[in-house]
């Protein structure tokens, strides 16, 4: 029998997941690794630490799960998005990474508009500057810490430098390279003419490898720490969203996914690129070949219930404790008992600032209408609402790039909470499906690592034989009667608060 490693390496830990080559989950190991916040909006890791993590994990899956390295015949890799690895001549790490929900990097955005220029950016990259992407880092880094890049000789993202870790190779995987802002997305190769307006030496840019393609080999070092074999094949790999994408089927025209994450993202599988007029959907090489996926991104969905829960929630939490429950679900069941709307409570889910639409750092959450009559009940639905109406912002960008789905497959850690699918099903007037398998990126990179070494014979086959959809829940009529009234109003907030949010922006 033939197994798969994929690896997720994300922003609180990294996952190893082991599957067989029918695509049977044989088993799971995570390890937590930390990450600093020196100054406030500030996130950086090491990525010495990310490393550790994965190199545990490895051993942790093995020593459970006592499958023979050698019957592991592919290992693929998904991993947080746009996070700089600064690397010296040596390949030695320059400074802590620089993260994806790091928003140190305005200045340097507007900077990128000046000098490339929107139409410039638009057409190669697909993409506006964002303080979330890779390029206004390097930015940032070339301004702020001038002796830092002056020994910045590659730069490499999150996956890419656990990759290097693990074969000894320096690549850089397309769908992730997408999200540099230094990729011409449409031809799949670096963008000299965007480099060249930034200054940039094309030098720095590590070669470009497939997600499907065999980037290297397990090395003996890699070999004696891991405990794997030397010599295992290790593929590209993906960004986690294109390989969350992969986990969950979304590799044919139509099919569009929600996760509910720490950040909540749209996506729909796209065959061509297209652009939508303010450019906060996001447009990304796929980790299917040749493919695109476009995609919304609410930065604090899973975050904001967790905000609640461990600000608010104490009771919940104190109760789950005693009962051994989830503290979550006791949350979500007193929100069952308020009604569509919050009895008029709104709330705004921008505790981290805001991706899509508003492409906004400054903006920060709010609750709208609180009265005297309003309990936590109110409260905690009208949260798990505005995470609805925020991915109506985002779905309404997906249409207006074309996407015609009807249904969307829901992921992540707030999929399980019946409650919100069914109000974002009311909110969204889609269907929102449950798979039998929930690996998220992890399953992507592994079947991406199985595509890679001719275990399935390409993506869409692998993700149709191991998935199948195990719950559906439609838009309740009378609770999406409600919605659509208030959606106008909720989309009023932002405009309204924003010079509130400016206003406040510096006294955080
Ligand atoms: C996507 C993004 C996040 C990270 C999370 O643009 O910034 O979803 O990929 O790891």
């Amino acid at each position: 029998m033939a197994y798969l490693l994929g690896l997720d390496v994300g922003t609180s830990g990294v996952k190893a997941l082991l599957i067989s080559e029918i695509g049977a989950v044989i088993g799971t190991a995570s390890q937590e690794y930390p990450f600093s916040s020196p100054r406030p909006g500030w996130t950086e890791q090491d990525p010495e630490d990310m490393w550790n993590g994965t190199a545990k994990a490895i051993c942790q899956l093995l020593a459970e799960t006592a499958v023979a390295p050698s019957d592991i015949t592919g290992i693929g890799l998904a991993g947080q998005m746009h996070s700089a690895v600064f690397l010296d001549e040596s390949l030695s790490v320059i400074r802590p990474a620089i993260l994806w929900n790091d928003s140190r990097t305005t200045a340097e955005c507007r900077e990128m508009e000046e000098t490339v220029g929107r139409d410039l950016l638009f057409a190669e990259a697909c993409n506006p500057a964002l303080e979330g992407f890779t390029a206004p880092k390097v930015l940032w880094l070339r301004r702020h810490e001038p002796e830092s890049y002056k020994k910045l000789r590659w730069l490499v993202l999150a996956k890419d430098y656990i990759r290097l870790r693990l074969t000894g190779e320096l690549k850089m995987e397309l769908s992730d390279a997408a999200g540099t802002l230094f990729l011409n997305v449409r031809q799949g190769v670096w963008s000299e003419a965007i480099m060249k307006r930034l200054e940039l030496s094309m030098e720095v840019l590590p070669p470009l490898v497939g997600s499907t393609e065999i980037a290297g080999a397990l090395t003996s070092q890699a070999a004696e720490i891991t405990g794997l074999a030397q010599g295992t094949p290790v593929v590209g790999g993906g960004a986690d969203n294109a390989c969350g994408a992969v986990g969950a089927g979304i590799v044919q025209a139509g099919r569009g996914m929600i996760s509910l994450g720490t950040s909540g993202v749209m996506l729909a599988h796209l065959d061509e690129p297209r652009l939508t007029e303010g450019g906060t959907i996001h447009m990304f090489n796929h980790a299917a070949a040749g493919k695109f996926y476009m995609m919304g991104v609410v930065l604090s969905a899973g975050l904001s219930y967790r905000w609640f829960r461990d600000q608010l929630g104490q009771l919940e939490v104190g109760l789950a404790d005693q009962l051994g429950q989830d503290a979550y679900a006791l949350l979500t069941a007193q929100a069952a008992r308020s009604t569509a709307g919050s009895q008029g409570l709104l709330f705004a889910p921008y505790l981290t600032g805001e991706r899509t639409p508003h492409g906004d750092g400054n903006a920060r959450a709010a609750f709208v209408g609180l009265s005297a009559s309003h309990t936590r009940r109110d409260m905690i639905r009208s949260i798990l609402e505005g995470i609805g109406f925020a991915f109506a912002d985002c779905l309404a960008l997906l249409r207006e790039a074309g996407w015609q789905g009807s249904a969307v497959r829901c992921i992540g850690g707030g999929a399980k909470a019946q409650l919100w699918r069914e109000i974002i099903a009311s909110i969204l007037g889609l269907q929102v499906q449950t798979l039998n398998n929930d690996e998220g990126p992890g399953m992507g990179a592994a079947l991406l690592a199985g595509v890679g070494t001719g275990v399935f014979s390409d993506l869409r086959e692998a993700s149709d034989t191991i998935l199948t959809v195990t719950s559906t829940v439609d838009p309740n009529t009378e609770w999406a009667e409600v919605y659509q009234e208030l959606y106008p109003v909720y989309k009023g907030l932002y405009k309204a608060l924003k010079p509130s949010y400016d206003a406040l922006a510096d006294r955080a």
